[in-house]
Formats: C-alpha cells, sequence, structure tokens
C-alpha cells in the first residue's frame, strides 16, 4: 500500500515553529518512525508552502503522470497512491482550489490536524477540505498522522 503525506503552508518548521502549539519534533523524524513501524507500506512525503503546487500534488496521486494530458511521454499510474493523508495548514481554512482538487479524484483523503482548530481563533473553526474529505482527524498531535494512516490501512482491507 501507498500513503501520500502532504504537509501544506509553515509546516516545513515543526519542532521550531510555535512548539508550544506543534511540538518539539520535526517532521523529518517523525516520518522516519513512521517508516520504521509501518514495514508494509510505502510513505511519500511532500510538502509545499504554495497552494496550487499542492493542487498539482494532489492530481498526480489520483491520475498519476496523465493528470497531465499534454504529456505524451507521461507514465501512467506511477505516482498513484491508494491514499492521503492531508495537512493543508492555512490553507484548509481559505482553499477551495483544494476542496475541489480532493473531488477531483477517486481515492481517500484524510484531513489532519495537529492542533484542536476548534480550540483556536475563530478563522480556524471553518475548514473547506472537511466537506471534501473521507475523514478528519484534530487534536491529537502528530499521533494524529498515525491515526490517519491507521484508518487508511483499515479501509484498504
Ligand atoms: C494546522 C492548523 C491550521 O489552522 C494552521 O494554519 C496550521 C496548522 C494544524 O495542524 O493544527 O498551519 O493545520
Amino acid at each position: 500500500m501507498k500513503i501520500l503525506i502532504i504537509n501544506g503552508p509553515n509546516l516545513n518548521l515543526l519542532g521550531r515553529r510555535e512548539p508550544g502549539i506543534y511540538g518539539a519534533d520535526t517532521f523529518e523524524c517523525f516520518l522516519n518512525a513512521l517508516r520504521e513501524k509501518y514495514t508494509d507500506t510505502e510513505f511519500e512525503y511532500y510538502q509545499s508552502n504554495v497552494e496550487g503546487e499542492i493542487v498539482d500534488r494532489i492530481h498526480l496521486a489520483g491520475y498519476g503522470k496523465h493528470a497531465n494530458l499534454n504529456d505524451e511521454s507521461a507514465h501512467p499510474n506511477g505516482d498513484k497512491v491508494d491514499g492521503i493523508v492531508l495537512n493543508a495548514g492555512a490553507y484548509t481554512h481559505t482553499s477551495i482550489a483544494i476542496h475541489d482538487a480532493i473531488k477531483a479524484i477517486n481515492i481517500p483523503v484524510i484531513e489532519v490536524h495537529i492542533s484542536n482548530v476548534h480550540q483556536r481563533e475563530e478563522f480556524r473553526h471553518q475548514s473547506y477540505i472537511s466537506p471534501a474529505a473521507t475523514g478528519i482527524i484534530i487534536g491529537f498531535g502528530l499521533e494524529g498522522y498515525k491515526l490517519a494512516i491507521d484508518g487508511l490501512r483499515s479501509m484498504a482491507k
């Protein structure tokens, strides 16, 4: 099984950014632990601070290289995955484009937030990702990514 983890803006700074909210671990360190724990699962990791790049990566995960229909040398299905764990960061609260990209593919997407966004500022209470996502995990710290992976793995059985 192949799972793609996508982290959105500012999540490249995990471990350094507001550690009281997001914790002191870097995502790279956490990812190594994930790979050791789930030896039968292949993980791809993508982080971007750019909304359109996240949209492109979702297309690629859903359609392989055929997402770009103009590229005839594209290898079909090469980048397709079985499920996506998505923390869209602040784009969660603004991005109709990411909402539409999730709806445009046929693979499960689990929305994850490290912090409990509902205990925070009101502008974090709305998610454009939730109505398009298969499931949502909020407020468990980095552990939430594991819960999302467990969910995807049991859906695939
Ligand atoms: C976040 C919550 C968002 O509101 C915030 O903009 C982030 C991280 C989280 O994981 O708790 O960047 O998605």
